[in-house]
């Protein structure tokens, strides 16, 4: 199969690009498009042979539920129920926005590969117009995951798409980088106290406000099976093993010398001040403690990692504040969970 990419922007006339993908997708089959947070690869939520094939061309496991994308609000009430006043306060405060909603799904709408084993459904309005356009455009919801193969990270870019999926989807619009850079935030509304199963753009602090208090995945799954199905699998990960360090220059300096002692090649991501001149490759992430720049460049430079011959990767990490605490919740899956411990300390 070819991959057609075609460039949509604001200053063209998009008509015929959204009529291209809308033909495609009501034909049964998926389209890769650019929202505020990643690229994600749509198909018809209600054609479930459609939805298998983003599971075939990402070779996801199926038993991993998609998000439904609308184009504006009112739509989420044709596929949810039971939505309570909580959920419409944050769909006002954050929508169109990198909010994913878990609601108690409207039986026989969605189709059931959607939601594979669970009587929930993950609904967003995305923020980004040609998301919106093609919505819109198509007139029905979207189910969509990240559009990069399973197990590598979500493309920030219509290049990281192609690099992943050339050959297995006809077509990709090309809307230039994304804003945010890390996926949206996962909302559980269905529990009491409301739980955010993966954090994302929106803020624990910012959903707070709104709602009042919510917990936090890790806190309430232990020996349960994860809420997220997807937090079961490995993620985001670069070919190369992936160390989180400290944001201590000196020590970076050390760890990299310590490494190429051992025959090692290393890659280092880190913020655009540090001097790490001995690092075979340095991939700069933005200013230290700017998680903004940081959440935006993260996955790039995840990518880029993986067009070297680099075998170790030190990732500094940054604090939790914002969008922190989705960068680091990316980055500690990346390394799985391993940090770069100094062993001539
Ligand atoms: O920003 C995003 O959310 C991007 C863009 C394309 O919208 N999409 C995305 O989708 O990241 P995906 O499939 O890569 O991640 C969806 C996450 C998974 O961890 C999945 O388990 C969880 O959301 N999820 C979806 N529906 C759910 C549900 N009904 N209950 C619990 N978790 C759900
Ligand atoms: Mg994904």
């Amino acid at each position: 199969m070819e991959t057609k990419v075609t460039s949509v922007d604001n200053f063209m006339d998009n008509k015929n690009n959204y009529k291209q993908a809308v033909d495609i997708l009501r034909d049964g089959d998926v389209v890769a498009f650019p929202t505020e947070t990643v690229y994600g690869l749509g198909a018809l939520a209600t054609n479930e042979q459609a939805v298998q094939k983003i599971f075939k061309a990402k070779g996801r496991p199926s038993d991993n539920p998609l998000i439904v994308h609308i184009g504006t609000i009112e739509d989420v009430q044709k596929y949810a129920s039971g939505i309570t006043e909580d959920a419409e306060k944050l769909m006002t405060a954050f929508w169109p926005g990198p909010l994913t909603i878990v609601l108690h799904k409207t039986p026989g709408v969605i189709a059931p590969n959607v939601t594979p084993g669970v009587e929930t459904v993950g609904i967003r309005m995305p923020d980004h117009p040609v998301a919106l356009g093609l919505l819109r455009a198509l007139g029905g919801p979207l189910a969509a995951p990240s559009a990069n193969r399973s197990g590598k990270p979500s493309p920030t870019e219509a290049a990281h798409v192609h690099a992943d999926l050339n050959g297995f989807i006809p077509l990709i619009l090309d809307g230039g980088q994304t804003g945010v850079g890390v996926e949206s935030t996962v909302l559980d509304m269905t529990v009491t106290p409301p739980a955010i199963l993966r954090p994302g753009g929106v803020t624990r602090e910012m959903i707070e406000n709104v709602i009042g208090p919510v917990q936090m995945e890790s806190k309430v799954v232990d020996d349960q099976a994860p809420r997220a199905p997807g937090m079961k699998y490995m993620h985001y990960a670069p070919s190369a093993p992936l160390f989180v360090i400290a944001p201590d220059e000196h020590e970076i300096r050390k760890a990299v010398a310590a490494l190429q002692n051992e025959g090692e090649k290393v890659a280092v991501i880190g913020p655009d001040e540090f001097d790490i001149p001995d690092a075979d490759w340095y991939f700069a992430s933005g200013p230290l403690h700017d998680n903004e720049k940081m959440a935006a460049n993260l996955y790039r430079a995840l990518r880029q990692c993986d067009l070297t011959d680099a075998n170790s990767i030190l990732a500094v990490e940054t604090d939790m504040t914002g969008v922190g605490a989705a960068v680091m919740n990316r980055l500690t899956k990346a390394a799985d969970g391993k940090r770069y411990i100094n062993k001539t300390k």
